[in-house]
């Protein structure tokens, strides 16, 4: 059965960016012309999601007020204009869901329990934006395949990272090898661990999908650092007692951009910008003029 609902968890206090986050979330930074939540929501439309659930928190109204499709007064332009065809013509709704407290990933996914219902569901972090995978045959629908064609409770979106990245992310242990594998089975999942204790260079890339059955989890896991609940750690003892976590690879051609940390962001920024098909190479330009002076 097709994946219809995906929760965008984007309720975190942005702390690492500040002053920039101080009163707007990460997920409305721009990236070129578009907010970072915006290039996630064209993902998952793409993907054939029909209705998203964004878990927003304090300071955080300006992704409401993002998504209005009236027409804006400010503007010659209207808004409806600026989004997918889908979204614009109904098919595609998207709801709110308020993390009452920042308690970490797992508690805000927790908040959209009610909206999932009884089925499996994508879980699209707001500060991840991975380029060149939507439509068919993209990550998540990839994700999707595997989840139907195994049963399983969950899969991850997964990819390498250099050995210096290993420690900001959650890393999955593969059973056996992976090599030519385009999914696989997942041993155990470690939440930024340092390099020389990583089980593998293979890290969770902000898309998952996952049964109802997590809910049980997060509900069971205790806090860790800062009173935050942890959704590896919820993977973790549920792969521990049930052995049913796959993960997806990432294809060559899908690329992930962070908008966790200032040189993330940047690196992020500038990639959007020189890939626009207006200024992009003017921006190239000028970036390769500044480097021979
Ligand atoms: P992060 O841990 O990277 O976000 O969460 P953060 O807590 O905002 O970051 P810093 O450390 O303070 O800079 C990953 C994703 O989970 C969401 C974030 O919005 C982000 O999309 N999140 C995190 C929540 O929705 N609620 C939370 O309580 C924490």
């Amino acid at each position: 059965m097709p994946v219809t609902r995906a929760v965008i968890p984007a309720a975190g206090l942005s702390t690492r960016l500040y002053p920039m986050t101080k009163s707007q979330p990460k997920e409305m930074l721009p990236l070129g012309r578009k907010p970072a939540i915006h290039v996630v929501v064209e993902e998952l439309i793409e993907a054939g999601i029909a209705d998203i659930c964004i878990i927003t928190g304090r300071q955080q109204r300006a992704i409401e007020d993002h998504f209005d499709l009236g027409d804006d007064p400010n503007s010659n332009a209207a808004n409806g204009d600026l989004f997918p065809p889908a979204l614009r013509e109904g098919r595609v709704h998207i709801y709110y869901v308020r993390q009452p407290e920042p308690k970490g990933l797992g508690n805000a996914l927790l908040q959209a329990e009610g909206f999932v219902g009884g089925e499996p569901f994508v879980v699209a972090l707001g500060d991840a934006v991975i380029t060149g995978a939507g439509g068919e045959g993209g990550l998540v629908s990839r994700m999707e395949d595997v989840i139907d064609n195994t049963g399983c409770d969950a899969v991850l979106g997964v990819r390498h990272v250099p050995k210096s990245q290993i420690s900001q992310y959650g890393i999955v242990k593969p059973f056996g090898s992976v090599e030519g594998k385009p999914h696989f089975m997942v041993e155990d999942v470690i939440e930024k661990p340092p390099p020389e204790e990583a089980p593998s260079d293979i890290a969770i890339a902000g898309r998952y999908i996952m049964r109802p059955i997590v809910f049980d989890y997060l509900k069971h896991v205790a806090p860790g650092p800062g009173g935050e609940l942890q959704l590896t750690e919820a993977l973790r003892r549920l792969v521990h007692d049930r052995e049913a976590i796959w993960a997806a690879k990432m294809k060559p051609g899908e690329r992930r951009f962070d908008v966790g940390n200032f040189l993330q962001y940047s690196r992020a920024f500038i990639q959007f910008s020189i890939d626009d098909p207006e200024v992009g190479l003017s921006v190239r330009e000028y970036i390769e003029g500044l480097m021979h002076n």
